[in-house]
Parts: structure tokens; sequence; C-alpha cells
């Protein structure tokens, strides 16, 4: 079990099966046929995965446009409030035909507000894409339309997921599961 920061990380999604997984996702997206796309990736959490499955689209013929908005549901711990928009997206999304990136589904606030959001803007469609889901957590009547994994209910670092603003630089998914030296 690898250790970071003092902490044992026990992996639940490898960096091999998540590249396989993005793969498949960019294939699932690229079948759609969607007619000039437009990538919006929700900062912080999704910005590793939004990296990689850009490159996994180009890979499946697909180029997209690609923005960024930044939205905030927490602070620094792990209970959900409500979304607060940090940084907007620079581009007119009138028309257009989205795919919001976002690292975890899970009350589904988040999504349910960026989609809410953008349709507002007069965007011609909205697909929501989510790397991991956790459905039991679900408080929002809304699913995403791809989803890498479904994952357990737990705390999930890594591949751009924090607690308190660590580990977002593993390469792969895990949890938390206590102090190396206890
Ligand atoms: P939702 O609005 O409750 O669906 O939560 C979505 C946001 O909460 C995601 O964008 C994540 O940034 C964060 N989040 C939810 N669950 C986790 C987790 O297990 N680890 C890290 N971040 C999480
Ligand atoms: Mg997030």
């Amino acid at each position: 079990m690898p250790i970071v920061r003092g902490k044992n990380i026990e992996i639940l999604f490898s960096t091999e099966e998540i590249a396989r997984r993005n793969a498949e996702l960019a294939q699932e997206i690229a079948s759609t046929k969607p007619d000039n796309p437009l990538v919006i990736a929700i900062l912080k959490g999704s910005f590793v995965f939004a990296a990689d499955l850009i490159r996994a689209l180009h890979a499946a013929g697909i180029s997209p446009e690609v923005e960024f908005i930044s939205i905030s549901s927490y602070g620094a711990g792990t209970e959900a409030g409500r979304p607060v928009i940090l940084r907007d997206v620079e581009t007119d999304v009138e028309g257009r035909n989205l795919f919001i990136i976002d690292d975890i589904l899970e009350s589904g606030g988040t999504l349910a507000f960026t989609k809410k959001l953008m349709e507002s803007r007069g965007a011609n469609s909205v697909s929501l894409i989510a790397m991991l889901d956790k459905p039991t957590k679900r408080k929002a009547n809304i699913d995403a339309d791809f989803v890498g994994f479904e994952c357990p209910d737990k705390f999930m670092v890594g591949y751009g997921m924090d607690v308190g603003h660590a580990f977002r630089e593993l390469p792969y998914i895990g949890e938390v599961v206590g102090d190396a030296d206890s």
C-alpha cells in the first residue's frame, strides 16, 4: 500500500485501469458524433481527468474546445454545501454542444447547478461526464451521461481529487485508510 504524507492509501482504481476506462469513455462519447463540442472542466477536482480525457478524445477522432469553470461546494471539509462560482467560463455557450466534466458525482448539487446555468445561457445540449459516480449519496435528481467508474461510499483522493487540499497529484484513485506508523 503506498504511503503519502505519512498516510496509507488504499488504491481503488489504478493508473492502468483509469487509462483503459478513459479510452473507452472517449469512444462512447465519440460514438454520439458530437458537433463542434465544447468541453467544460469543473475546477479544481476534474483537471487531471479532463487533461487525460481530451487526449483520449483526440485519439478517438474528436477535437473539442476546452473551457474551465471553478465551482466550490465544500471549503476545506468534506460536507457538501451550496455551489458557488469562483471563476466563470470565458466562452459564449449559446447554441453550443457542451460536455461538462466533473471528478465525482455525489449529491449531484454541483452538476445540477452547472447544467441549469448553461441551459439558462442557451446551450444547445448539455452532456454530463463524471469520472466517478457515488450513487448512494445522491440528493439532486440527476445522472451523468458518461461515467468512468461507480465508486463506493468512501472519500476518494488522487487523480485530481483532494482532501483538505492534499493528494491531488496521485496518479491513481484511492482512499486514505490511516496513519502509516499505526
Ligand atoms: P456533489 O455536488 O455533492 O455531487 O459533489 C461534487 C463535488 O464534491 C465534486 O466536484 C468533488 O469535488 C467533491 N467530492 C465529492 N465526493 C468527493 C470525494 O469522495 N473525494 C473528493 N472530492 C469529492
Ligand atoms: Mg469538484
